[in-house]
């Protein structure tokens, strides 16, 4: 008798805790925003939106910068807007995990193959913005960068 509720609180709690962890699983999946996108990296080039990457203007001074990342380039390159926009990139890699950090900003962000990765920032003030990869990526890592020029 025991051993067989001892038997069933053991199943039974193996039951739930599974049930806990698929939920986690879910629950992360669904609720993250961004980083969770997949993107097949071998057809970057012909998935939507990256099969166009550029500047769009999407508002009101709200731009949308779609952007591919791959040894040892962004694309596009020398991106200009003007001052006062929010800006939000959607980047994939085309190869390996690069990084996309904006010099004088918060703007951080890792971009991984497979994944599509969004982030938002607001130009206030303008001036040349050194963007750099920093995240290792191979022998051209460190010719990595390009500019954001706020005007
Ligand atoms: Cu790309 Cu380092």
């Amino acid at each position: 008798r025991a051993e067989e509720v001892w038997l069933i609180i053991g199943v039974a709690i193996l039951v739930i805790s599974m049930a806990i962890t698929g939920y986690q699983a879910f629950a992360l999946d669904m609720g993250t925003p961004s980083g969770l996108e997949t993107i097949d990296p071998q057809k970057v080039d012909e998935t939507a939106p990256f099969d166009k990457p550029g500047v769009y203007k999407t508002g009101d001074n709200e731009y949308e910068v779609v952007m591919t990342l791959q040894i040892f380039s962004f694309t596009p390159m020398d991106i200009e807007i003007p001052a006062g926009a929010k800006v939000t990139f959607v980047m994939t890699s085309k190869d390996v995990v690069h990084g996309f950090q904006v010099a004088g900003t918060n703007l951080n962000a890792m971009v991984t193959p497979g994944h599509i990765q969004r982030a938002t920032q607001k130009f206030d003030e303008a001036g040349e913005y050194l963007v750099l990869c920093n995240e290792y990526c191979g022998a051209g890592h460190q010719m990595m960068s390009t500019t954001i020029t706020v005007k």
